[in-house]
């Protein structure tokens, strides 16, 4: 489970007359996210949606609140003593003090990120990428649970498969389309079997039709992943609605920056759904209406 409390983030910015000013991007977000659901953050661009996921995963510190996975925080907080840094050096072994800011946000959790630009490494090839983050992922396990060179590779062509992309293995992401560098970098995602999948806008840069096979096939893993294993928590960033109501059990609605909470609309529809069911549809229209509200309410403060 997920559970964000009070959320904000404050971002120190110095304006074009050299003065320090501040933007708030997230104000005092608080959610809870059960295991095994598909939850969607939709607000406008700009609104501290990016942001907040990043908080979920742990890369960037909220100015204030706190984020518990299964119970756990997120970020520990700096050592703050001469015994405390003494113990934290020893369970870290941190390069230096100077990589301390970096190393403190070592996984602790079963999390895997897909970023807004998929963030798949250009110079190396789909096969190198899943066993990149297979090695990566394996060098924190211990014992029995540490993956043998073969296991790993087996693993790699697998969830290579799972995405489609077996006959794509050797190929550098250059050379695959916008909708297959989606698969890899999700391909990825799965390969190293977490529990929480964090997107940024996964579809956003494909053709619509692409991007409704992209969800079905999300879908499809979803369910796979938890008929097999513990359930899969998906949290996934999107700015359109059709998307978010289609996927997800909850959609999140974030009022427009600073992004704070505006909606929490859940979709009981049944699985698998289709995207004409009046149900979905009209949870669209109701949250499009809220979108309304606000453009209208913004342009009224402009006048
Ligand atoms: N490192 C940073 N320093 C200063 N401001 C930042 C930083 N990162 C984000 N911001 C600001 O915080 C706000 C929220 O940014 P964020 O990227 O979270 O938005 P978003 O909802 O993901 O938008 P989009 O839909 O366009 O991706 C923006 O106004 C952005 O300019
Ligand atoms: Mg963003």
């Amino acid at each position: 489970m997920i559970e964000a409390k009070s959320i904000s983030k404050f971002f120190p910015v110095i304006n074009e007359k050299g003065l320090a000013e501040g933007l708030t991007a997230v104000l005092n977000v608080s959610l809870t996210i059960p295991d095994g659901k598909i939850v969607s953050l939709l607000g406008p661009s700009g609104c501290g949606k990016s942001t907040f996921l990043e908080i979920l995963a742990g890369l960037q510190a909220p100015t204030d609140g706190t984020i518990h996975i299964d119970g756990k925080l997120v970020l520990e907080p700096l050592p703050a003593t001469r015994k405390e840094m003494i113990s934290y050096k020893r369970r870290y072994r941190f390069i230096s003090p100077l990589a301390n800011g970096v190393f403190r946000d070592r996984p602790k959790h079963d999390i895997a990120m897909i970023f807004q630009d998929y963030a798949v490494f250009p110079w190396m090839t789909a096969l190198q990428n899943l066993v990149f983050a297979l090695k990566l992922r394996n060098a924190g396990r211990t014992g029995t649970a540490k993956l043998k060179k073969a296991q790993l590779m087996e693993k790699a062509v697998f969830f290579l498969g799972k995405t489609g992309l077996a006959a794509f293995a050797n190929k550098y992401p250059s050379q695959l389309s916008g909708g297959m560098r989606q698969r890899l970098a999700l391909a990825r995602a799965l390969s190293v079997e977490p529990k929480i999948i964090l997107m940024d806008e996964p579809f956003a840069a494909v053709d619509a039709l692409t991007r409704e096979k992209l969800q079905d096939e999300l879908l499809r893993l979803w369910a796979e992943t938890a008929a097999v294993g513990p359930p899969l928590t998906i949290v996934l960033v999107t700015h359109d609605v059709q998307e978010a109501v289609y996927l997800s059990d909850e959609v999140v609605v974030f009022s427009p920056s600073p992004g704070t909470l505006r909606n929490r609309v859940p979709v009981e529809a049944r699985r698998p759904r289709a995207r004409t069911d009046p149900n979905i549809v009209e949870i669209e229209e109701r949250i499009l209406a809220m979108f309304q509200y606000d453009i209208n309410q913004e342009s009224e403060y402009s006048i």
